[in-house]
């Protein structure tokens, strides 16, 4: 019973805090996008300095609803990896955009 309780404590704890950063990871984002440095794709800073003040489009954009503004030239690359996250929720939308701004 106890057991139980706990389990389903931390499940909620799970929701009301959704991890940007471990989302980013567990999705595999690190793979090609590195904190100050270009790699397959632009550094997370760079990615965080075009959406600076417009955090509401850069979510839409992790939605599938928006158009690339850092490399247009690669976007279809990008929108190829949209489909990995498109089951989250909008908290985990949310907690995801703002990992990635912290980079600015
Ligand atoms: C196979 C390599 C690759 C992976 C994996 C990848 N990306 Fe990207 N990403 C790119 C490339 C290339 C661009 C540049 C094109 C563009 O700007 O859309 C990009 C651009 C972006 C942008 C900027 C979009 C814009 O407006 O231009 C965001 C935000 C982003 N990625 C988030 C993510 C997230 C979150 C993940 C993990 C779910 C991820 N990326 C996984 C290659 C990748």
């Amino acid at each position: 019973m106890i057991k139980f309780l706990l389990l389903a404590l931390g499940s909620s704890l799970m929701v009301m805090a959704a991890d940007g950063e471990a989302i980013f990871k567990q999705k595999g984002c690190t793979s090609c996008h590195r904190p100050d440095m270009d790699t397959v794709g632009p550094s997370l800073k760079k990615i965080a300095q075009a959406y600076a003040g417009k955090r509401e489009d850069l979510i839409k954009f992790l939605k599938g609803q928006g158009e690339a503004i850092v490399d247009p030239a690669k976007a279809s690359v990008m929108k190829m990896q949209l489909a990995r996250i498109k089951d989250l929720s909008d908290e985990e939308f949310a907690a995801l955009a703002d990992y990635i701004l912290k980079f600015k």
